[in-house]
């Protein structure tokens, strides 16, 4: 089975209530309902932190233990090397999801830290980033390796 992790960053907590007008005004726990019952047979593993160094503490925990990593790090993805250093560090493949387009809004959110060190990114596809994601690893996982 595939065991995949899904962290979320600082304020996703509030997925629901914070910004609806950017965010959506749908819970993380209500999407991830759907989430798995769209995906049946991957095990996601969730984990939302405010806090920097305890997100780098939950992806070192997972070297050796999971397939891929879908990271919306949220505003640590502006600012921390940090955590860019422990994607690097850890040899499972991450994507970056933004649920809004980072692009299209304010200037500092236009640099990611993370973005080079990840297999791709997707921003502004709304929570459905985060099956597009899953759909990613799963085909990944499934194609055979080319020499
Ligand atoms: C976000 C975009 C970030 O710029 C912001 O700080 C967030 C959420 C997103 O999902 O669109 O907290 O990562």
């Amino acid at each position: 089975m595939l065991h995949i992790a899904i962290v979320n960053g600082p304020n996703l907590n509030l997925l629901g209530t914070r910004e609806p007008q950017i965010y959506g005004n749908q819970t993380f726990d209500h999407y991830l309902v759907q989430l798995k019952e769209r995906f049946p047979l991957v095990q996601l593993h969730c984990y939302q932190s405010n806090v920097e160094g305890e997100l780098i503490n939950y992806l070192h925990g997972c070297m050796g233990a999971r397939h891929g990593i879908i990271l919306n790090a949220g505003a640590y993805t502006h600012t921390s090397i940090a955590l860019a250093d422990a994607i690097s560090s850890i040899g499972v493949p991450v994507v970056e999801v933004h649920i809004s387009n980072v692009l299209a809004r304010e200037d500092f959110r236009k640099t990611s830290f993370i973005a080079s060190k990840c297999v791709g990114s997707i921003s502004g596809l709304g929570m459905e980033g985060y099956a597009l994601a899953i759909q990613y690893f799963t085909t990944k996982t499934l194609t055979p390796k080319h020499p």
